[in-house]
């Protein structure tokens, strides 16, 4: 594994290219990436580098927004077969009847979207912004795709705005069963229990923290407590349990696993920066459009 961690630093430097990894991706991605988060994080990192190729290690709507925010930079996803189920829910025609049901709300859609889809949307969000991007168009209704679950977790924290959510959902998140949270508390009660709000709304009510995979990493950081019980995807786990070796991370069902986000490998990111194959375009018109929705997003602080 050194040796083809040496050869991607080298290239890297050779060929003025970063590596963003989500916390998702494989562990040993981390030896080669410049910047490992969520994805507001990554899509903030996107949007300010000065390197020639931004290899997403990632799924494809995670580079796709990349090139959305820099048109100029190559982006390369290391393998074609990252996608997200719950991107793939919802198309450009979809989200267009979707908001012909409803004429005049505005429209908030999840970055786990296509280009197409975006670009329907007035502004994006992730999973650690989201209440406060709606809150900031304070509008009494709300579009919200393609995540119904986070749409549910958001009209649960904003009681005065009605959340009309697409019916979408990430079946990583889903197979996580409120029964199998209740045991687990039981075996551990001095535990903290940390989920993603992409998961069942029974799911987030045992949960003592809500938040994005970086939310969720910086909650067991600074918490004092010694064990932590986690609902979201075992990439999350993997880097906790490196990161304090001193606590201890149990994720609460071993189905917690996104395959997609899997399939990039330290050999496909060595094979795109030597060929500068997989590289991700998206059409200039939709681009601009998306873009609108993703910058309003990245500079929303609330
Ligand atoms: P984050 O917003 O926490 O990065 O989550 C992305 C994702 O795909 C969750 O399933
Ligand atoms: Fe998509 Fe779910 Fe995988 Fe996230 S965990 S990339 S939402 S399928």
């Amino acid at each position: 594994m050194q040796e083809i961690i040496e050869k991607i630093n080298k290239l890297k430097k050779e060929r003025r290219a970063i590596i963003l990894a989500h916390c998702y991706q494989n562990v040993e991605i981390d030896n080669v990436a410049d910047y490992v988060g969520d994805s507001l994080g990554l899509s903030r990192i996107a949007a300010k580098t000065d390197a020639q190729i931004i290899v997403f290690a990632g799924v494809y709507f995670m580079a796709e927004t990349a090139k959305i925010l820099s048109p100029d930079k190559k982006v390369l996803l290391p393998n074609l077969n990252s996608g997200c189920q719950m991107a793939n829910m919802i198309d450009m025609k979809r989200m267009k009847e979707f908001k012909a049901q409803h004429p005049g709300v505005p429209v908030v859609c999840y970055v786990n979207s296509t280009a197409e889809v975006k670009a329907e949307a007035d502004v994006c969000c992730t999973s650690s912004n989201a209440i406060d991007i709606v809150r900031s168009l304070n509008a009494k209704k709300v579009l919200f795709a393609p995540d119904c679950y986070l749409g549910s977790w958001v009209a649960k924290k904003l009681p005065d705005v009605e959340i009309i959510s697409y019916h979408g959902f990430c079946p990583t998140h889903l197979r996580l069963m409120p029964d199998e949270v209740k045991k687990m508390r039981i075996l551990y009660p001095d535990a903290a229990t940390l989920v993603h709000p992409e998961c069942h709304q029974e799911v987030v009510k045992y949960a003592d923290f809500v938040g994005s995979t970086t939310q969720i990493m910086q909650y067991c950081e600074r918490s004092k407590k010694k064990t932590f019980l986690i609902g979201t995807e075992k990439g999350v786990v993997d880097r906790l349990s490196r990161d304090f070796p001193e606590k201890e991370f149990i994720l609460i069902s071993d189905r917690l696993v996104c395959h997609n986000m899997k399939y990039n490998t330290l050999e496909d990111i060595l094979h795109v920066l030597e060929t500068g194959e997989n590289e991700v375009f998206v059409e200039e018109h939709l681009r601009k459009l998306a873009l609108g929705a993703i910058e309003r997003m990245v500079e929303c602080r609330v």
